[in-house]
């Protein structure tokens, strides 16, 4: 292993183009991410084809800011961590083959990287020379409880050390993060829904409805289908009408102080089954730490739930590296590349769109 390993970390499974150096997976040197979600908002979400465009246009610009961003070149490079997985397809190509191309043509190692078991490593960061970071004080330490919130996951996994990790509990349906933004899109809020969402439920009042949490087989299990469907059978309530009434007419009928009321119940509700389970995690493994991670912990919601149930040391990533980015990206390269195994032939490596942890 080298000292002072440097890792460009590239990333491209969905709206964002992303590429960072970080140094000994600890150092953030630079964190450069170029979003394509003006162009889907007018579509209310993700158009794959748009986004694999978008990704072609911008990649190179992205990884060479994040170089000059990092004051390296490619000489001061020791590898090259990609996402390879879960994601869009086409999307995944774009960053996958640029990252082959580059560790073919600069002949540096390459790692794939699982985006999803990724997004834990934001809090493997603890110190940057760049502006406006408020990263971990410290290393998460082992065992740690992962709970893994975003708009395709939503997960709680025990970690026993790097890359040796049982998963809990999951979805059965509806992410965490995908429902935000189907029920956003009922209340008629723009696309991204949560950080929409969270900003409506401000003006609401949380305990104004109750709506339901669902019971699963497996106690870590979620459902959020149930809920999604809860809060559109409210609405419709709301307006006297029955579940017949087309969701995408419900929003032009509902008042302002409605469309609050139900986005603040939403956000409470959503938030405390995903801190129910945790907590109950937390009792059964009593692990080291605990690590939230993805782009639903950006919530104020979920911090603040967490804090007050859990305790107030619980870390939570920059706002920044929580939705996604690749300095997450190259941070959990290190790791892996501390591991037998960790490099791929360059001219071999596939997209794997389905990757699960
Ligand atoms: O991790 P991420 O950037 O992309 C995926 O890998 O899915 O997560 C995006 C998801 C979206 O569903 C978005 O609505 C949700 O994170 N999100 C939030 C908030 N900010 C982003 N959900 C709830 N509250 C927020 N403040
Ligand atoms: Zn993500």
């Amino acid at each position: 292993m080298l000292e002072q390993m440097k890792i460009l970390g590239i990333e491209s499974s969905c709206d964002e183009t992303a590429a960072a150096v970080v140094e000994d997976g600890t150092k953030l040197l630079s964190n450069v991410v170029a979003s394509s979600i003006n162009q889907h908002i007018e579509y209310g979400g993700v158009v794959p084809e748009i986004a694999a465009r978008s990704h072609i246009e911008e990649i190179n610009q992205v990884v060479n800011a994040a170089l000059s961003e990092a004051k390296c070149d490619w000489e001061n490079i020791d590898a090259i961590g990609v996402t390879y997985g879960p994601g869009l397809e086409g999307s995944l190509l774009v960053g996958v083959l640029t990252a082959r191309t580059y560790a073919l043509i600069k002949n540096k190692p390459l790692i794939p990287v699982n985006h999803v078991e990724a997004h834990i490593y934001a809090s493997f960061l603890t110190s940057t020379n760049l502006d406006n970071y408020i990263l971990s004080k410290q290393t998460p330490e082992f065992p740690l409880l992962a709970l893994v919130v975003s708009g395709g996951h939503t997960q709680i996994v025990y970690f026993k050390d790097h890359s040796d990790y049982k998963v809990l509990g999951a979805t059965t349906d509806d992410a965490v993060g995908e429902a935000y933004d189907k029920v956003a899109k009922i209340l008629g809020l723009p696309y991204p829904g949560g950080p929409s969402m969270e900003k409506l439920a401000q003006k609401g009042e949380s305990f104004s409805y109750k709506l339901p949490k669902p019971k699963t087989q497996n106690k870590y299990d979620f459902s959020y289908s149930g809920l999604k469907t809860a809060a559109l059978r409210l609405a419709q309530k709301e307006i006297g009408e029955d579940y017949n009434y087309p969701s995408y007419k419900v929003a032009g009928r509902l008042s302002e102080a409605q469309k609050a009321n139900i986005a603040a119940c939403f956000n409470h509700t959503a938030i405390e089954i995903l801190v129910d389970k945790l907590e109950q995690a937390r009792n059964e493994y009593n692990p080291k730490c605990i690590v939230v991670a993805g782009g639903v912990s950006a919530s104020r919601e979920l911090r603040r739930q967490i804090h007050k149930r859990l305790g107030e040391d619980i870390a939570f990533p920059d706002i920044k590296l929580c939705t996604d980015n690749a300095a997450m990206i190259a941070t959990n390269a290190f790791y892996l590349a501390k591991k037998n195994n960790a490099f791929v032939n360059p001219r071999v490596l596939e997209t794997n769109p389905n990757l699960s942890m």
